[in-house]
């Protein structure tokens, strides 16, 4: 799985306004399949309710020392010991100098005693206090114990001042727990074009087929590539609602004849080619001019078949590797062993979309991925994030080194 997957991360959240930024880091956390276990401080619960940390981590949230649910463990030491990680975000000038001090008096700090986890800082304050010879002390007592900080940023801060004491976003410090855990580099080197959404094929100005594809499976995959370091990432896009992640270059098409230029434009330029994208089988023989007028009693439009893109990769392919999808509603595992075949990739990705929690338009997907030797994985319901991970989790691990790739530029 993910390198966060199985981790536990005890996110520290103190008193500041930056503590709702703490509610996106938890997200993207749980997200990439890490358990999150939140501990506030009396004052960041003045920011922000502990229930927006405990709806995103799925986790009773700490904040009382005394408050013990489970009456078989001292949460604490419990919460201590169980962290592969802690991670202070937002830390206040209080916090930073309690645990130089080495004092315990709340649930966070006495967590803080007795952990044997790495501890993080990301420090978020006014310029003024970042920059207090106390502050700046404290901060040099623990680097010389380990801690690490993740430095603030400079800028507008809440209190009016510009400067540095501005949390770092949730983004950095995602990527820097993710590089700690040994992600962030699997496809270093690698360049990948991921299709996804759904095409529309024009009937006339006003009218379209199209279908149920929201790109959320082909998105997930791309920010999940460029999270697993891979050096450029081409997300082929029919039109979704979704907005552009971060790093990928988008290439918004339409029609399948679109998709299909854009693609195999661009095929010869990447390593890994996932084709989530949802194209049409047919498209209208002829595209209307103008707006078609309601004539006759029945109209039958005729259809002509569109090329199948990822039969022509199939047959054009070099070096790289293809993963394609394949939805079904019956026969899953036949449908999607045919289609590895034919379309002669290397991984096909099954989901049966009747399935509840599958397929189109929602945040999950079951799936079961396939190669030429049958089965290779069956993921239960899970996010398409988690699933994005795992299939990139499994290219990176098959595609042929870097050294033995010629032609495709690094
Ligand atoms: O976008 P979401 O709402 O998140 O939904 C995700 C999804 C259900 C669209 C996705 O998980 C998925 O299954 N994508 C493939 C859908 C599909 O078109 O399946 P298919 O079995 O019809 O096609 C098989 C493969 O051939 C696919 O990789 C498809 O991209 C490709 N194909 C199909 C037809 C065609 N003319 N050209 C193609 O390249």
């Amino acid at each position: 799985m993910g390198d966060l997957y199985g981790k536990t991360i005890v996110l520290g959240v103190c008193g500041g306004i930056a503590a709702y930024k703490a509610a996106a880091l938890t997200s993207k956390l749980t997200q990439a399949g890490a358990t999150v276990r939140v501990i506030m401080t009396k004052s960041a619960v003045q920011f922000v309710a502990p229930l927006t940390f405990q709806t995103l981590s799925r986790h009773h949230v700490f904040v009382d020392t005394f408050d013990e649910k489970d009456a078989s463990v001292v949460s604490h030491i419990n919460l201590a010991d169980s962290a592969d990680l802690v991670v202070i975000a937002p830390a206040t000038a209080n916090t930073i100098g309690k645990l130089a001090l080495g004092l315990g008096d709340d649930m966070l700090s006495t967590t803080l005693l007795a952990t044997m986890a790495p501890v993080w800082v990301a420090p978020a304050m006014n310029v003024h206090m970042y920059a207090n010879p106390a502050v700046q002390q404290n901060m040099q007592t623990l680097r010389s114990r380990g801690v690490r900080f993740i430095e603030p940023g400079e800028g507008q801060l809440a209190c009016g001042y510009v400067g540095k004491g501005r949390l770092a976003e949730p983004e950095e410090i995602f990527a820097t727990i993710e590089q700690y855990f040994g992600g962030g580099s699997r496809l270093k080197g690698r360049h990948v074009l991921v299709t996804a959404g759904g095409t529309v094929e024009r009937i006339d100005p006003v009218r379209y087929i199209t279908n149920d594809s929201s790109g959320k499976m082909g998105y997930a995959i791309a920010e999940e590539a460029v999270r697993m370091g891979a050096t450029h990432v081409t997300l082929v896009t029919g039109p979704t609602a979704l907005s552009a992640p971060a790093g990928v270059e988008l290439i918004p098409v339409k029609s399948a004849l679109d998709m299909r230029d854009a693609v195999l434009s661009r095929l010869a330029a990447n390593h890994l080619i996932i084709k989530a994208a949802a194209v049409a089988d047919y498209r209208p023989a002829a595209v209307a001019e103008q707006k078609m007028k309601k004539k006759t009693e029945s109209l039958t439009l005729e259809l002509v078949k569109n090329p199948d893109i990822l039969q022509e990769i199939g047959t054009l392919k070099t070096e790289q590797f293809v993963i394609g999808f394949a939805a079904e509603t019956e026969r899953l595992d036949e449908h999607a062993l045919d289609k590895l075949k034919r379309k002669n990739c290397d991984l096909i990705v099954g989901n049966d979309v009747s399935q509840d929690g599958a397929g189109f338009s929602g945040d999950t997907n079951v799936v079961r991925i396939f190669d030429h030797n049958g089965l290779v994985e069956a993921l239960p319901i899970q996010s398409k994030h988690l699933v994005a991970r795992r299939l990139l989790e499994l290219a990176a691990e098959r595609m042929p080194r870097l050294a033995h790739t010629t032609g495709i530029p690094s």
